[in-house]
């Protein structure tokens, strides 16, 4: 018998170029919702012609259970198994992590736990680091601190700028992300 593929939901805020990695080379998992919290989200639009189902709520005006309620009935509504955060630029609530414990992951631009948070480039290159490069974490309470289920390195090269490492990094997570997903959905 073949085996179950995970159905995954992703939320995302921005272009989406994790999002489309993990649509393209979905292997064991499919994408059962893309879900943002921008209207005009570059990824939105791509998941929306590649037909995929995309759900949108602003958070804008609302308080926020009832703007995560809303994320969590469309998850729901689409029988998401797992979560893949992908440039959603916008914390999860204690109450939601919680409801969803263990079942969301999350792409982010460091060696964890170096450079929680943002400006990990232009951090990496300030400190002299020799490499930099992602993670794919689990997602806790605490930002970018749940357990590292993968990692890939990249070298940072003289006359690096926080531009030019992102995108070599960028590459690297097109790389690990899907391959991280894959393997959490099969543990
Ligand atoms: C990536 O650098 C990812 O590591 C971080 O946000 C960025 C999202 O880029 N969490 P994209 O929207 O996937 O292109």
């Amino acid at each position: 018998m073949a085996a179950p593929v995970t159905r995954v939901g992703i939320l995302l805020s921005g272009r989406g170029s994790n999002m489309m990695a993990l649509v393209e080379q979905a292997s064991g998992y499919e994408i059962a919702l893309v879900a943002s919290d921008k209207p005009d989200a570059a990824g939105i639009g791509w998941a929306r012609k590649h037909g995929l189902a995309t759900f949108f709520q602003s958070p804008k005006g609302i308080p926020k259970a009832d703007y995560e309620a809303a994320i969590d009935a469309a998850l729901d509504a689409n029988e998401v198994e797992i979560i893949a955060l992908a440039g959603y630029m916008r914390l999860l609530s204690d109450d939601f992590v919680a409801r969803w414990r263990g079942k969301i992951i999350n792409i982010h631009p460091s060696l964890l736990p170096k450079y929680k948070g943002l400006d990990t480039h232009a951090r990496a290159i300030e400190a002299g680091d020799a490499v930099a490069g992602c993670s794919v974490h689990v997602v806790t309470e605490e930002l970018d601190g749940g357990e590292v289920l993968g990692q890939a390195e990249v070298p940072i090269l003289p006359g690096d700028t926080p531009d030019t490492l992102a995108t070599r990094v960028l590459a690297a997570e097109h790389r690990l992300y899907p391959r991280v997903l894959a393997e959490f959905c099969a543990r």
